[in-house]
């Protein structure tokens, strides 16, 4: 499309629909991981207070399964926009995995944390994590023992807001893929993005429950839509 052209400042949001050809279950899906597991028993600091071996045991296997999983051609496609992009480009997105980095992308920015870090109450840091949180191992830095999966839960503030606000007032363009919408603050940026003048488009197999703010809804597979929209805003 030649009117892409024209665009500059793209940001991109991504959800757990650019993951799912990859095998990693959406969120909402019949199946997906929140029909299995009650969202309060596992994705809220209560559910931690209450219960933290439940919590560890269900992102322990999280974490392991993201690293049995591929960058399917969405990610790949979202990575060499990355590497020709040449005006601003910020992927936000919602998803934990690490896919849109293994695919190569650099512009990533993780609004709801990371599956591969585990984060220390008592001093703070962030550590690279890749193994189990249930027997309590110490941090790195501090000894303590007091990791938590580095995840933004439910009444959890998402990280970097400023920074997510600050590349949507100066956007062009914002394309969302693979979300349905349903979680803010990330389903309110569609609007920030249009009431600031962006263009806004939506890649998603079904439309999004935000689908009306959106000038244009492209449905389908990741896969496919993406690989093709990235073709022609390079063009
Ligand atoms: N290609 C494109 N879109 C797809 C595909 C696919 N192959 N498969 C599913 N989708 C779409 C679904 O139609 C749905 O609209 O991806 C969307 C996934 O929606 P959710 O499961 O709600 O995931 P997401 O929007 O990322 O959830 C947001 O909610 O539970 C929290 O913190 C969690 O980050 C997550 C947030």
């Amino acid at each position: 499309m030649a009117a892409m052209g024209k665009y500059r400042n793209i940001v991109i949001l991504t959800g757990a629909g650019v993951s799912a050809e990859s095998g990693i279950d959406t969120f909402r899906s019949a199946g997906g991981l929140w029909e299995n597991h009650r969202v309060e028993d596992v994705a809220t600091p209560q559910a931690f207070v209450r219960d933290p071996d439940l919590v560890h045991r269900f992102y322990d296997m999280r974490r392991a399964a993201i690293q049995e999983k591929l960058p399917n051609p969405a990610h790949a496609a979202l990575a060499e926009l990355d590497a020709r992009w040449t005006g601003d480009l910020l992927i936000v997105t919602q998803n934990v995995d690490d896919l849109h980095e293994r695919a190569g992308a650099r512009r990533v920015l993780h609004m709801h944390g990371e599956h591969l870090k585990a984060w220390c109450t008592s001093c703070d840091l962030r550590s690279p994590w890749r193994t189990t949180l249930i027997e309590r191992p110490p941090c790195p830095v501090c000894q303590a023992r007091t990791l938590r999966p580095d995840v933004v839960w439910f009444g959890e503030m998402p990280y970097r807001m400023g920074e997510i606000y600050a590349a949507l007032r100066s956007a062009d363009l914002f394309v969302s893929i693979g979300t349905s919408g349903a979680v803010y603050p990330a389903a309110g940026f569609v609007r920030d993005a249009r009431e600031l003048g962006a263009r806004t488009l939506e890649l998603n197999l079904e439309r999004s429950q935000g689908s009306r703010w959106f000038h244009e809804s492209r449905l389908g597979p990741a896969s496919e839509v993406v690989p093709v929209w990235v073709e022609e805003v390079l063009a």
